[in-house]
């Protein structure tokens, strides 16, 4: 195949391991920049108690838990300038093989303004870089060529700016010519999601507000879940092949191989930050799967590594002794679907 300029792979690996059973696409990333302060005056000079940056997206979220579990993934995404290059300096240092298309414009920076002791947050997030056609381009021959050794694509998270609402939809239309045993797995919102829904992804994981909003329902996510069970199925006949609903502190459902499965994390956990909760549940349930696990296990590591990841501080995840500790805790049954 042609070389191409745009596309740089950017950790060792060998031309057999060019893809993982686990790939994840983040088109919209940014470099989550947390600053604490002991207080936050605006219109004021606030002194910078301690900075961290972490690699922020949701399908890089989905990788990095993958691997956390031991699980190999690889990333794959739109990288730019120096805030680019730090993103894949962290998930190198992380053991994540990563695959990135360089664009012209730098990688967005979003930032936090945590203050100490009361825990309060205010976050500042930028609408990311405008992708140009030939980066596109450059993005479809990359996944053409990941699309092959890959049993899972997850895409994740929002567009940049320069894509329509269609693109999962088009790329799952694409790579389905060239592996039609690709699992495809979305977790989107709006037009985005509802594009790719019709699509029959493998698996698509709305929360309550996603879901009402692609329905049209009003449901609460402490709702019964006989009220949840017509809605998955008429989501399911729009498309998707299973639906993973995830429900905060209720946990989730999951509509899989014609069975409904109530997922109940531990009870009275500690919560110090929801963020990356999602892509955490995702990372769980599909390395069981990965994994050739149960459903029912799967689905109960998915509820540790979500539980890890709201324990922790902003936007950490979990760790494993965590998960470890919170997987003999989280409860999976099987419904009948009425
Ligand atoms: N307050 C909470 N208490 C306990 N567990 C929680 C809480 N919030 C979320 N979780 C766990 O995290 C999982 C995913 O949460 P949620 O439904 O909030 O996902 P989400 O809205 O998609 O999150 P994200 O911000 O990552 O997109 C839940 O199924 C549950 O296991
Ligand atoms: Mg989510």
């Amino acid at each position: 195949m042609k070389r191409n300029l745009y596309l740089r792979f950017t950790l060792h690996a060998s031309r057999y391991t060019i893809s993982s059973v686990i790939t994840t696409v983040t088109l919209n990333p940014a470099l989550d920049l947390t600053l604490a302060v002991d207080d936050f005056v605006p219109d004021d000079s606030n002194r910078v108690i301690a900075a961290r940056k972490d690699p922020g997206g949701k399908g890089f979220n989905v990788s990095r838990m993958v691997k956390r579990l031991g699980y190999p993934t690889t990333a794959v995404g739109f990288l730019g300038g120096a805030s680019g290059q730090e993103i894949i300096r962290h998930l190198k240092a992380e053991h994540i093989y990563v695959w990135h298309v360089d664009i012209a414009h730098e990688t967005r920076v979003n930032v936090t303004i945590s203050k100490r002791g009361k825990g309060l947050q205010t976050r500042f997030n930028q609408s990311g870089p405008l992708i140009r056609t030939e980066e596109w381009q450059a993005l479809c021959a990359l996944l053409c060529q990941l699309a092959d050794n890959a049993l899972y694509l997850v895409l994740s998270g929002s567009l940049p700016q320069g894509l329509p609402d269609d693109t999962y939809a088009c790329i799952i239309r694409m790579l389905r010519k060239i592996n039609p045993a690709l699992r495809v797995v979305v977790d989107a919102d709006g037009p985005v999601l509802a594009a790719a829904a019709r699509e029959r992804p493998f698996l698509i994981k709305p929360n309550v507000h996603e879901l009402n909003r692609y329905m049209g329902t009003r449901l609460e996510a402490n709702a019964a879940d006989r009220d949840f069970m017509p809605v998955l199925r008429r989501l399911q006949k729009k498309g998707p092949e299973a639906i993973l609903l995830s429900l905060g502190k209720r946990g989730c459902l999951l509509l899989y191989q014609g069975c409904l499965y109530r997922g109940t994390g531990p009870a009275a956990v500690r919560v110090r930050s929801t963020v990356g909760a999602g892509d955490s549940l995702l990372a769980g349930f599909l390395t069981g799967l990965a994994r050739r696990k149960s459903v029912e296990y799967s689905l109960e590591l998915a509820l540790a590594c979500a539980t890890a990841a709201v324990v922790g501080q902003g936007t950490q995840l979990g760790r494993w002794p965590n998960v470890q500790k919170y997987l003999n805790k989280s409860k999976v049954q099987k419904l009948k679907l009425g």
